[in-house]
């Protein structure tokens, strides 16, 4: 089966005075969130799509579905984990709940980024299936600066070499599996990005194009533009 798996289970601390997680936050008139899920419900390689929520807004998101979903059995909800492979983690115990075939699929999406395409979706799909790990990325604009102690720059690798993260991330949730339960508590404390869980037990992640419109929603400024995007649907730079 394929699977979608959304990351529900931070809370926002970036996004300031909230009194929601930013991804229950209206744009036009519907959650963050649920913008992201229609991309997946609607999606027809998408067999089932399980949100990872933190537990203290598990009534929340259960209030979501039934607003707005109550006539899809394709959406369940389960609780999120303390760190964001935490809360893959527990949508891949899901999928083998409900699945356990060596040949399922696990597509990950934030939350908070509403501007996924359904053809990145697609692409995800098909290098998860023919490469086992993919990750969406751009080309990065800025130059990449790295310092591994915060007060001079250790590297800039080439421009060209350096892309952006975004997600989905999609992997053989066989392939997952094998490489979780193989990290040690340590590397799981340190590494907090899925891929590069997969880079580290020697897996090549193959690179899926994404889009600057596929933002991530982490400070308040970030809300402001999802909202113009979103009210502009009509300009083909915003096209979801
Ligand atoms: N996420 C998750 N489980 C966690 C932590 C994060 O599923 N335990 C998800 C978030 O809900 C979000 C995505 O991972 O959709 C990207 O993370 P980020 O933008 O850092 O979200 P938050 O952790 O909510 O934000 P902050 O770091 O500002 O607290």
């Amino acid at each position: 089966m394929i699977f979608a798996g959304i990351l529900a289970g931070g809370t926002g601390t970036r996004m300031g005075n909230y009194t929601i997680p930013k991804q229950f936050l209206l744009i036009a008139d519907r959650p963050i969130i649920a913008h992201v899920i229609d991309k997946f419900i609607v999606h027809s390689g998408i067999d089932k799509v399980i949100v990872g929520v933190n537990e203290n807004w598990h009534q929340y998101m259960t209030d979501i579905q039934e607003k707005y979903y109550r006539e899809v059995d394709k959406l369940v909800i389960v609780p999120g984990g303390s760190d964001r492979n935490g809360t893959i983690s527990a949508i891949v115990e899901k999928t083998k709940e409900i699945s356990g075939a060596p040949e399922d699929i696990l597509v990950t999406h934030d939350a908070v980024r509403p501007f996924v395409t359904l053809k990145m979706i697609s692409e995800n799909i098909d290098a998860a299936r023919k490469y086992g790990v993919c990750d969406t990325v751009i080309p990065a604009t800025d130059t990449i600066v790295y310092s591994a102690n915060g007060e001079h720059i250790t590297d800039i690798p080439l421009r060209n070499n350096t892309y952006q993260g975004q997600t989905p991330q999609s992997f053989s949730v066989r392939l997952f599996e094998e490489v979780y339960s193989s990290m040690s508590g340590e590397e799981l404390q340190t590494v907090t990005d899925a891929c590069k869980m997969f880079m580290l037990k020697g897996h090549k992640v193959h690179l899926v194009e994404g889009s600057v419109s596929n933002m991530k929603i982490t400070y308040p400024y970030d809300y402001k533009i999802a909202q113009i995007m979103m009210e502009n649907p009509e300009d083909d730079l915003f096209a979801v």
